[in-house]
């Protein structure tokens, strides 16, 4: 798929790995639109790249997800990819936590993890498919194939999402050949949400440079650094992943 010219949307792109996704995209001659909650970061992310269009919004909330459908449905008809990028993990032991942290976390994750790419998918779906050709990028993790301990939650968020984007993608196929639905699958990559955690990370660039590489190179997954040896082992014998990933 070439990318050059093109509108993208990328959300949850003021850090981490969006941040980087935007640089290598912004490399390659693409147009892109962000958004986030933070106000002073998204002016940040525009003061440095001139031509970046920002939108302020929660997509932990359903009204969120619909403000910034209805800007890119008004402002951005020619968008051609969606990239849900934006994500939040909190480490929960329900052994011990209380209910109303339970509560909390738990709904932050379930919105912006996976209720925000269905219904932005969905939103989204009558704009991307006018174009010529266009995408879908589910960011999930090599979690979604073997859950670890200490994220219950958001590991079943993006198992969830690994599910969705499939059985999607064979929805779409049918009616709209020239869409396509892509999943990747970082590793572990060095960002605010890793931070203090967990070693031989990547760093985010490496992790965008691969995702934006399969993304080109036509992948319906994308098996970014260290993924791909768990795909393999996931595949060969599913209770050696599971029993890695248990202690995590
Ligand atoms: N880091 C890893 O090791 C790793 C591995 C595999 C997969 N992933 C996935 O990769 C994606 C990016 O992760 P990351 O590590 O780059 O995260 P990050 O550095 O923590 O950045 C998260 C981004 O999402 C935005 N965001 C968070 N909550 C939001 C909300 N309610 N509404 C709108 N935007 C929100 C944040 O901006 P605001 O706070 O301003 O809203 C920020 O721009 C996530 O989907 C994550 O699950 C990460």
């Amino acid at each position: 798929m070439k990318l050059q010219n093109r509108k993208i949307l990328v959300t949850g792109a003021t850090a981490g790995i969006g941040q980087a996704l935007v640089e290598v995209l912004l490399q390659k001659g693409c147009q892109i639109i962000i958004c986030a909650r933070n106000e002073a970061a998204l002016d940040a992310m525009r003061n440095e790249h001139g031509g970046l269009c920002t939108f302020r919004c929660d997509l932990a909330s359903t009204s969120g997800v619909e403000n910034l459908a209805e800007y890119i449905h008004a402002e951005h008809p020619d968008l051609s990819i969606l990239i849900n990028n934006a994500g939040v993990q909190y480490l929960m032991d329900f052994n011990t936590a209380p209910y109303d942290e339970i509560r909390h976390t738990s709904q932050q994750e379930i919105g912006v993890n996976f209720a925000a790419p269905v219904l932005l998918s969905a939103l989204l779906l009558p704009v991307l498919c006018r174009q010529p050709s266009g995408a879908i990028v589910n960011i999930t993790t090599g979690l979604a194939l073997s859950p670890k301990k200490s994220s219950p939650v958001y590991c079943a968020t993006k198992a969830a999402l690994r599910s969705f984007t499939k059985s999607l993608r064979y929805q779409i196929s049918e009616k709209y050949p020239h869409l396509r639905l892509i999943e990747a699958l970082p590793p572990l990559v060095d960002t605010a949400m890793t931070r203090g955690r967990g070693t031989g990370k990547i760093s985010p660039v490496r992790a965008a440079a691969e995702i934006i590489n399969g993304v080109e190179r036509g992948r319906d997954e994308i098996y970014a650094g260290k993924s791909n040896l768990l795909r393999i082992v996931h595949r060969i014998a599913p209770s050696i992943a599971e029993r890695i990933l248990k202690s995590w």
